[in-house]
Formats: structure tokens, C-alpha cells, sequence
């Protein structure tokens, strides 16, 4: 049946995608689960929840393991999707060698350790990528748009993003490759300190000739409390101007356990404005939602009693049949 990617492709987008993590809810875990997530109708495009992040990709110093990072790839291309990698650059999901150094970093230690992992990742799966999510979250909420005292700033400084997205440039033009490479965030959805944070940022690396491709604007929503329409179309605006394309990288909008029917109802709203708002603006290529069923939500297990934020449940638990949402036709007639 006529599906989400269907109406994306048709609306001039790239895809509508889906975050997924393979292995661990592939066809063996959930087969149910696995024949929507394979629906070209429905999502064009994957990103690896997990697999391709640091600790990961170099459990240990300088030893890569590219194994499923390299099968993810092979399941989405199997299926006929597109893949956005996620993420080179990042505070969270470290290895313990990141995290506790046997002797403490210096900025010339740790910036070597950045430049390395950056470019064993994006030479090792080079254009197989649409793009890479090159530094992940940078920036704080409190105080907004400031920059988040993580390992890499608190040694490298404010310099470690430049130089990551430098480290990602230089195999892209020594291998001739296509890959795009994005800043991603969230609260960067609506005009604030933060959103600025993240403009100024991406005129800061075109103005010293660093590539920077897109901006991902994650998206992780609440139900009523969604920025508008408005406020989303005025910010992708905001940063296509700066040169920019953009995706909406991780949509989802979650609520407080169990939510009322008019919660359930507005989450329809939420998503159709957010949508919306990537359709109206040309330079917004694509939507991906970070899961599509509350099973497999990140949701639940990171804000404590929190979760219905997908387009489709499933009624008898995993391994059953998924039925849709009325957000699924929500987002739908967004495109
Ligand atoms: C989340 C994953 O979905 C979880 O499985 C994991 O435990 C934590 O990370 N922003 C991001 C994503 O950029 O990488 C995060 O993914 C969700 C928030």
C-alpha cells in the first residue's frame, strides 16, 4: 500500500526513514517487527541506532570492529534503503579507554585519538554512507547554546568539532567520495540560544572552508509542548539560508504513561506540524523517526514513565502483529 516514503518521494523529499537497531530487532527477534521495517513503501532510509557509535566502532584504542557497522549496511542496501551513519563525534556511549584514560588526555593525545577514530570510520565505510553525523550534541540547553563540557571540549576545546568535520573532509577528497556530513542536535527544532549555537556554527566552517553539508535537527518532541509549524519552518528556513540542507533526524513524540485521549489526539497534531514543516521547506530532504513502534522505543527506558512517542504499537507484544496510529495517517497527510 501507498506508504510514508511513497508520499516523501512524491512531496520532492529523498525518504522517510526509521532509526533501527540490526542486530538486536532484526528478523530473528521480531519478524513482525521486521516486515514493516523492510516496506520500501513506508521507509526509504536507516539509520543505525547503535551500532556505528564510538564504543562500538573502537571498543579498544586503534582496533576497529566494523563487523556491525558492515551488516547493517548489507540489510539496508538488501531492502533498498539509504543510510544515514550516526555519529563519529559524540559524549555519550564512549568506551571505558575514552572515558578513563590510563594516563590522563592532552589536547594532543585526544585530538589524534578524534582524527583517528573519524577517519578509519569514514574511509572504512565511505560512500555506502549518504552521510555522517560528524559531531553529535555539542551543544548544552543550560546555559543554552553553550558548549557541553564533555571530554572532547574539556581537552580539545571548542576546536574539536572544526576538527572533526576537517578530519571527515580530508578522506572525503583523498578517496572521492560523496558522502554528506552533518552537525546533529536537538532543541535546535525552534528560534533560542541553542538554535543560534548551531547557526553560527555552520557559518563559522563554511567561513574557514570546512565542508558541512547539513544539519540534522533530531526532533525528539513532547506532546503538547511541540514547537509549532511556525517556529520549525522559520528554523529549517533559518538554517538553509546558511547553506545547509536539512533533515529532520530523529521524530518522535513521546507522552506521560498512559496518555489521555486528548494527548492522543494532539500527538497526531505534533507530528503533522513537524512533518509539515520539512515538506514546506525545499532544502529539508528528508524525515526520519527514531523507531516506529513503542516496543522498540528509546523512550521508556531513558525518561522514567514516559513512552507511547511512535507511529505504531503493538497490541499483544513483541513478536505480534503492529498496528498503526492515528499519527501514521497524520504524518501521511503531512506529505
Ligand atoms: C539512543 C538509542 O536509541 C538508545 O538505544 C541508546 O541507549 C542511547 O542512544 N540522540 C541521539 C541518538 O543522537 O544517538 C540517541 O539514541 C537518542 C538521542
Amino acid at each position: 500500500a501507498f506508504g510514508l516514503n511513497d508520499a516523501a518521494k512524491q512531496a520532492g523529499k529523498l525518504w522517510f526513514g526509521t532509526a533501527v537497531d540490526i542486530p538486536g530487532t532484526g528478523e530473528a527477534q521480531d519478524k513482525f517487527y521486521f516486515r514493516e521495517f523492510k516496506s520500501p513503501h513506508d521507509f526509504g532510509e536507516a539509520t543505525p541506532a547503535n551500532i556505528m557509535k564510538f564504543d562500538a566502532t573502537e571498543p579498544e584504542q586503534n582496533s576497529f570492529n566494523f563487523t556491525g557497522g558492515d551488516y547493517f549496511l548489507d540489510v539496508a542496501e538488501q531492502y533498498g534503503k539509504q543510510v544515514r551513519c550516526h555519529n563519529l563525534i559524540w559524549q555519550s556511549q564512549l568506551p571505558n579507554w575514552v572515558n578513563n584514560p590510563a594516563t590522563p588526555w592532552t589536547n594532543k593525545t585526544l585530538s589524534k585519538v578524534l582524527v583517528n577514530h573519524v577517519t578509519n570510520l569514514v574511509e572504512h565505510f565511505g560512500d555506502r554512507c549518504y552521510s555522517w553525523d560528524v559531531v553529535n550534541e555539542a551543544f548544552a540547553d543550560s546555559p543554552a547554546g553553550d558548549y557541553q563540557k564533555n571530554v572532547w571540549f574539556n581537552n580539545i576545546g571548542p576546536e574539536y568539532v572544526p576538527m572533526a568535520f576537517a578530519a571527515a573532509q580530508k578522506v572525503i577528497e583523498k578517496n572521492g567520495l560523496k558522502v554528506k556530513l552533518y552537525y546533529n542536535d536537538y532543541n535546535i527544532e525552534s528560534p533560542g540560544a541553542k538554535t543560534t549555537a548551531a547557526l553560527n556554527l555552520v557559518s563559522e566552517l563554511k567561513g574557514r572552508g570546512i565542508q558541512i553539508d547539513g544539519v540534522g535537527l533530531e526532533s525528539h518532541f513532547i506532546v503538547g509542548s511541540t514547537p509549532s509549524y511556525h517556529q520549525q519552518l522559520q528554523t529549517k528556513r533559518a538554517f538553509v539560508r546558511e547553506g545547509v540542507e536539512v533533515v529532520i533526524t530523529e521524530l518522535d513524540v513521546r507522552a506521560t504513561l498512559p496518555p489521555s485521549a486528548a494527548e492522543q489526539t494532539q500527538q497526531v497534531q505534533d507530528y503533522y506540524d513537524s512533518v509539515k514543516s520539512c515538506v514546506d521547506v525545499a532544502g529539508c530532504v528528508g524525515i526520519v523517526v527514531w523507531d516506529f513502534d513503542d516496543t522498540y522505543s528509546w523512550v521508556p527506558s531513558t525518561f522514567a514513565g514516559q513512552g507511547y512517542a511512535d507511529l505504531f504499537f503493538q497490541p499483544h507484544g513483541a513478536n505480534h502483529p503492529l498496528v498503526k496510529k492515528a499519527a501514521y495517517d497524520g504524518v501521511l497527510e503531512a506529505l
